[in-house]
């Protein structure tokens, strides 16, 4: 179990931060410039993680009034587990890179919270260390050539306990990623990947993945099959027709292709055209509780965070990432009050603005 004091200096009050940028200010100030850049940087000129908060900016909320919202039911199902709220954590890479107990911290914050957590391939704790803390972990696979090793995490993962595996495929290849080029991440001493294999040319994404592997990966998996990472409309469908359990609509934090749309562009058009036949998470940009809500009016069943969980590790581990879903539980029940919502299925299009087709 993380010793919350181990990489912060316990001294940052928490208490104090009411908004998710707080947290990335505090970040700042006690991370490397690399490893700040690892996490704030995108693709090319950054303007897909730009567009990912410009396109929940645009959109407003038109209240509605005298609707009984002294109680407000936040709690939701997807993916057959019961959130607290429709959020989930999102994959990010070697958290211990931000703060020595790295996804520990993550993971007995979510626990608390009663959140699910994705954990990165990436990782630098392995998922039974992650999933002992007994919340709910899914596991996120990049695909590599060798088959075997992806085969020998989906069973670890589910010996552990995942209750889903999530296949990233919008990293087909590793974008050009500018921050990172000029000043490569520096992983801390006794860091590294646990999930990896060992040789260092069999760690790359397959690029030639087809759809015929996700058939692989539902027919080797006995937990729900999600995939993190589709944008277009006619992708969502092919994935459903492929009857997978969940779809992220997802532009990768803006940090894989340069001018993309982001999941708000396109989430409608997508809940359209799958209907109920699958569950749809979107994530990029998320910062505030009125950000999960306006994702639920435009039809998305859940929502995910990525950086603010590692400034909030960063500033003060595991104390930190509580303190951020705090401040979104608290902010995303007053946003359903005052809009007139006293529960999730009553989250509709119609106090959204501009309307939506
Ligand atoms: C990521 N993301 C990511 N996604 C994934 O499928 N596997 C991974 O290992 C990682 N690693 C990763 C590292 C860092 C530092 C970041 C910031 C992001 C993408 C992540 O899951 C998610 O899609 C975005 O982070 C969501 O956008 P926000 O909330 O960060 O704006």
């Amino acid at each position: 179990m993380p010793d919350s004091s181990a990489g912060d200096t316990g001294s940052f009050d928490v208490e104090r931060c009411h908004r998710l940028d707080e947290f990335e200010s505090a970040a700042a100030a006690v991370l490397p410039a690399s490893t700040y850049d690892y996490i704030a940087g995108g693709a090319g000129d950054e303007s897909s993680v730009r567009r990912n908060r410009e396109a929940l900016d645009r959109l407003l909320f038109v209240p509605r009034v005298l609707r009984a919202v002294d109680t407000i039911d936040t709690t939701r199902t997807v993916l057959g587990m019961e959130l607290s709220m429709p959020l989930f954590v999102a994959p990010t890479a070697v958290q211990r890179a931000v703060h020595p107990d790295g996804e520990l911290a993550t993971a007995a914050a979510a626990t608390a919270a009663r959140l699910p957590m994705v954990l990165s391939m990436n990782s630098s704790v392995s998922v039974e260390d992650v999933a002992a803390y007994g919340g709910a972990v899914l596991m996120q696979l990049y695909v590599s050539k060798d088959r075997g090793h992806t085969q020998f995490i989906v069973e670890r993962a589910i010996a552990a306990g995942a209750r889903g595996l999530v296949l990233t495929v919008d990293q087909a290849g590793l974008a050009v990623r500018p921050r990172e080029l000029r000043r490569p991440l520096q992983l801390p001493d006794g860091v590294e990947f646990v999930h990896l294999p060992s040789d260092p040319a069999s760690r790359g994404v397959d690029g030639d993945l087809t759809w015929d592997d996700v058939d692989w990966l539902r027919g080797i998996s006995s937990v729900p099959v999600v995939l993190k990472g589709i944008l277009h409309p006619d992708d969502a469908r092919i994935a459903v027709d492929h009857e997978v359990d969940a779809i992220v609509v997802s532009n990768h934090g803006g940090r894989q292709l340069e001018s993309s749309v982001s999941a708000y562009d396109v989430v409608r058009r997508i809940a359209d055209e799958v209907g109920d036949r699958t569950d749809l998470i979107v994530d990029g940009g998320i910062r505030s509780g009125t950000d999960m809500l306006k994702s639920l009016m435009l039809g998305a069943d859940a929502t995910m965070i990525g950086r603010p969980i590692s400034w909030a590790l960063a500033a003060a581990g595991d104390r930190g990432v509580r303190r951020v879903f705090d401040i979104l539980r608290d902010d995303f029940e007053s946003a359903m009050r005052l809009c007139g919502f006293a529960s999730i299925d009553q989250i509709g299009p119609d106090a959204l603005f501009p309307e939506t087709d």
